[in-house]
């Protein structure tokens, strides 16, 4: 009889819910009844109310049970588990789900699959070929197919990634560097973390890539130190990736040189802006820089440098894989192929999204998510995470596309959506914006700096009802100056969030604070 394989996730999310107590209790109980198996400790699908999921191969596919306690392995044993037998937690073949069949899976192809540590398993699943293909092409074509698959940065701004690698392939140097930004900020966010722990090579494979096709020979990975464990897979997945000849010098024989580090983050979320970051980088207090040089120009210790969101990275080597055309297919408009979307807050199945761009915002919270976790009537969702605006459910037709979420003052971002019921204050949520800005302001610039604590302050005699007309003017003039005179988005877009839900929700900026209604 072939040996069961068994997966048990080993992400941050499962292990929060208790995969690890899951993993040895299921070691335990198939010793004590001498049972041969192998566990593959794989990363998380995505579909995070499953958490943890666990799955067990079968002839006709992997069948899933969750969520699953530590105290449901006796159980699920006792019920024929490693057959796949029916059982409460049981929710059949894990492929057939509709929340992963309704998704156009690119980057994420591999997440919840593989052993996110096991090279052998992700060239199996098309790894490297990405890399192959731009070995084949040589560097100029590489970032020609890259600007040419429609490709804007995942980070926030959306800029054409391609154009980015024109210029730093460009400027003269003899050194260049890749950046990947992992500090991954914006509330509701998780899919930089997702690729780390659940496929990892993918991350290195992206930045080889960038490399070879800027002439850049040493990346940095920038990890936010609230991701203690992506820090320890990306960590040995690149030392898997060194022994293997797949990093470091004249890779896989090619001629190409590239080798990459993991940097820990400063735990501020300025350190997510670019220049910042890099500052960061370099050992100073992460301050944004001011503009130009731009990064591509001088970047890390004044050289060229490719900055890139590592979604944006981790994207490059489905791109080179299957080709510019097959990625730019997808999509609407000038936002092309696919989009990590996360799926969090108070709704009923948080987790990742991946799909092609254009789906309306209301398919994403009604027909993916399911509504609130509440139960409740949903009453806004904040977009693109802490500077995004905060759409009402009158603007749930909008698709998810960077020009139409612009057209509406909001944020695509990095692809987070937080959702919110009606008990939901959003003179608080308002508040907190400014709050945010406070206490996150690097402090360089004076609108930003003073702005968002004056925000604070006249937020609150808004809500405690003093000179309410009067501060409302003086909130709107406020946010106009951050809006025009902050150095950059973080001071530059905390009024949005603001504006959005002072003229969505007028009435919740009222004396009278808002009492919770009883569920319709
Ligand atoms: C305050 C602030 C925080 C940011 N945080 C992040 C972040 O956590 N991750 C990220 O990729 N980009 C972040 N960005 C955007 C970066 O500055 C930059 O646009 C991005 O790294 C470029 O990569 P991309 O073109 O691949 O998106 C932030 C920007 C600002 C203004
Ligand atoms: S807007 Fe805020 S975070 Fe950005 S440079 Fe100015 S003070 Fe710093």
């Amino acid at each position: 009889m072939k040996t069961p394989r068994i997966f048990v996730p080993n992400d941050a999310t499962a292990i929060a819910c208790g995969a690890d107590r899951i993993f040895r209790r299921l070691e335990d109980a198939l010793a004590a009844r001498g049972v041969t198996y192998d566990i593959v400790r794989n990363g998380s699908r995505g579909l995070f109310w499953l958490e943890p999921l666990i799955e067990i191969e079968t002839p006709a596919g992997r069948v899933g049970y969750g969520p699953v306690k530590p105290s449901d392995v006796e159980s699920l044993l006792e019920h024929g588990f490693l057959a796949g037998a029916p059982h409460p937690l049981c929710v059949g073949l894990v492929e057939e789900l509709a929340y992963l069949k309704k998704q156009t899976r690119l980057t994420f192809a591999r997440c919840g699959i593989i052993d996110p540590l096991s090279l052998a398993d992700y060239k199996a699943h098309g790894g490297y070929k990405g890399f192959e293909r731009a070995l084949e092409l040589g560097p100029a074509a590489t970032v020609e197919e890259v600007f040419e698959s429609g490709l804007r940065g995942r980070g926030g701004a959306g800029f054409p990634t391609g154009i980015k690698w024109r210029t730093v392939a460009a400027a003269s140097a003899d050194q260049r560097y890749i950046v990947c930004n992992a500090d991954e900020g914006d509330s509701g966010t998780f899919a930089d973390r997702l690729i780390m722990e659940a496929d990892p090579f993918c991350l290195i494979e992206g930045m080889t890539i960038a490399g070879l096709a800027v002439g850049a020979t040493k990346g940095f990975v920038y990890c936010r130190s609230e991701y203690p464990l992506s820090f320890v897979v990306m960590e040995k997945a690149i030392a898997i990736a060194r022994q293997a000849g797949l990093l470091g010098r004249n890779i896989a024989g090619s001629g190409i040189d590239f080798d990459m580090e993991m940097r820990m983050g400063a735990g501020a979320y300025v350190c997510g802006e670019e220049t910042a970051l890099l500052d960061s980088l370099e050992g100073k207090r992460g301050v944004v820089r001011a503009k130009p040089p731009l990064p591509a120009h001088k970047g890390l210790f004044g050289q060229p440098t490719v900055i890139n969101n590592l979604i944006s990275l981790a994207t490059v080597p489905v791109i080179l894989e299957k080709g510019a055309k097959f990625y730019k297919d997808f999509g609407m408009g000038r936002s092309r192929g696919t989009m990590p979307i996360q799926l969090a807050g108070n709704i009923r199945h948080g987790g990742l999204f991946e799909t092609a761009f254009g789906i309306p915002l209301g398919e994403l919270i009604y027909d993916i998510g399911g509504g609130t976790a509440s139960g409740r009537p949903v009453k806004a969702v904040q977009a693109g995470g802490p500077l995004g605006a905060y759409l009402p459910t009158s603007q749930f037709d909008t698709p998810f596309d960077y020009e139409a979420f612009a057209a509406r003052d909001a944020l695509i971002g990095h692809g987070g959506i937080v959702v919110f019921d009606d008990t939901a204050d959003m003179a608080h949520m308002a508040k907190f914006a400014m709050e945010f800005c406070a206490h996150e302001s690097c402090g360089k610039c004076t609108p930003c700096r003073i702005g968002s604590t004056r925000g604070v302050e006249t937020l609150d005699k808004v809500i405690a009802g003093e000179r309410r007309e009067q501060n409302l003017v003086v909130l709107r003039d406020l946010c106009q100056t951050m809006k025009l005179g902050s150095l950059c988005a973080l001071g530059g877009f905390t009024p949005y969030p603001v504006l959005s839900a002072l003229n969505h929700f007028p009435e919740d900026f009222g004396a009278a604070p808002k009492l919770p209604q009883a569920a319709e």
